[in-house]
């Protein structure tokens, strides 16, 4: 079930991001005098309250100036941005390799300094309140004595739908599955909605361990460009479902990773009406929407299904404990088929890390986890990027993503990331290089830098990082 309702207070950030897509593309130059508020109030049918929260959200994101009596002026846009480029839309196969697992383990080595794998940052999570969790669980005698069999364990599914519809996205706790993890929901979602062989549309740069199910069960790929703001390209995607048949689309409206967009809900919700008008299901990433770096959560673009057709996948890992390997799938007409699925895989997750999971989300420590990290992240990746900034050769370009702790940096074209991985690791610095994000290894000058836990103990190190890529 999925509600048309907009939730109180995100219409502002559409409005805002609305004015900030008009700005950093030239629609005022710096300067020139914004709308006035009660002009935009008649343009968008929006109270004064929520235009005046719009325009305070883009003085906080240093595009606006107030003056008093006076009205909002344009500032001087950012520096440029990095650009995802278009490519043919013709289908490919993914041929990813072992690389993805190599980096993966770069995680493990604590001699490096902490670039590589997107993961939390371990003192910011909420570790000793899990452990209370678990101990109170492991009192109960509760989660060891049965399989965990589709859909998953009642609580952890009502904390859920609790939380979905405290996201704009009410749910019913019986639409959705549980699932060991973010990536197991994805893969669940592919194989109920495509056969090997046929072809899905997927915003680019795409998390590498998407790509490497899809490599595992034999699809193909288009890639759709994404934007580092704005999120997928409609406009590519209607160009692609126009000249081939589409199985699925994968995106990630609500936070996407590694560029860190949000596309905004009048986009999200085009999207949506898009692939139900051609009935293309839309199995949606959104393992990183809670962590919206200005505390404005968009709802999914489950919220704005209406036919079933959205495959809403979200997981704990990247807010609270990657280490539960806990996640869920709200299917729509799928969940059938995702539930044998699953059952025929490994029979379902284990109910233990699910009692512990549901003990998180509710009471109300998850809000309050989120509410702790997402202004550190932001305060991060912002200072992160202007180290990046400082200490690499001219040309290079990086995000200010609006979720999550990556960083997308595009190096000058010379640069190979492939190499540039290979000599920091070298010198003791872990990276995730710019061509696993890509069916087609494209993002060769383009590397992610993980900034969850970026302070001054690192700043050697990206400076070496920044003098190794100009020597390349
Ligand atoms: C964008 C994105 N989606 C999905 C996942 C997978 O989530 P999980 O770790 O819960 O399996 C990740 C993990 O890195 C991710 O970055």
């Amino acid at each position: 079930m999925a509600t048309r309702r907009t939730p109180a207070g995100t219409r502002y950030s559409d409005i805002a991001e609305r004015l900030e897509r008009a700005l950093r593309g030239g629609v005022y130059r710096p300067g020139a005098r914004l709308p006035s508020v009660r002009s935009l109030c008649r343009t968008w049918t929006a109270s004064i309250t929520t235009v005046v929260a719009a325009y305070r959200l883009l003085e906080r994101r240093g595009l606006v100036e107030a003056r008093a009596q006076s009205g909002h002026y344009a500032l001087v846009p950012g520096a440029p941005e990095p650009v995802v480029e278009r490519t043919r839309l013709v289908p490919t196969d993914v041929s990813l390799g072992q690389l993805a697992l190599l980096v993966m383990k770069d995680s493990r080595d604590p001699r490096l300094a902490p670039f590589g794998p997107a993961m939390p940052d371990p003192e910011l999570l909420p570790n000793r309140e899990l452990r209370r969790i678990l101990a109170a669980v492991a009192r109960s005698g509760a989660g060891l004595d049965a399989y965990g069999v589709p859909p998953g364990l009642d609580v952890l599914r009502t904390a859920v739908a609790r939380r979905a519809a405290a996201i704009g996205c009410p749910l019913r706790a019986d639409g959705i599955v549980t699932t060991a993890g973010g990536l197991e929901a994805l893969t669940l979602a592919l194989r109920a909605t495509c056969r090997a062989g046929q072809t899905v549309a997927i915003e680019s740069p795409m998390y590498y361990g998407l790509l490497q199910s899809i490599e595992a069960l034999g699809l193909r790929v288009i890639e759709i460009p994404g934007h580092p703001r704005y999120g997928i390209s409609l406009e590519v995607l209607r160009e692609a479902l126009d000249e081939h048949p589409i199985a699925a689309v994968v995106a990630m409206p609500a936070g996407s990773s590694p560029l860190g967009s949000r596309s905004g809900e009048e986009s999200t919700r085009e999207l949506v009406e898009l692939l139900t008008a051609r009935q293309v299901p839309l199995i949606e990433d959104d393992v990183l929407g809670d962590l919206a770096l200005d505390g404005v959560r968009q709802p999914p673009a489950k919220a704005f299904d209406r036919a079933g057709l959205v495959l809403w996948c979200s997981s704990l890992s990247k807010t609270a404990a990657p280490g539960l390997r806990v996640g869920w799938i709200a299917a729509g007409r799928f969940q059938a088929a995702v539930e044998h699925l699953q059952f025929t895989n490994a029979v379902g997750p284990s109910p233990l890390n699910q009692l512990v999971a549901a003990g998180l989300l509710e009471g109300g420590l998850y809000e309050r986890v989120l509410r702790r990290t997402r202004s550190v992240y932001a305060a991060r990746t912002i200072d992160m990027a202007e180290a990046v900034l400082a200490s690499f050769p001219s040309g290079t370009r990086v995000t200010r993503p609006s979720v999550g702790f990556s960083l997308w940096v595009e190096l000058p074209p010379t640069a190979d990331a492939q190499t540039i991985y290979a000599a920091a690791l070298r010198d003791g610095i872990a990276l995730t290089p710019g061509p696993l994000f890509s069916a087609k290894l494209r993002y060769r000058h383009a590397l992610r830098l993980c900034a969850s836990r970026w302070g001054d103990t690192w700043r050697p190190a990206l400076q070496r990082l920044g003098k190794l890529v100009a020597r390349r």
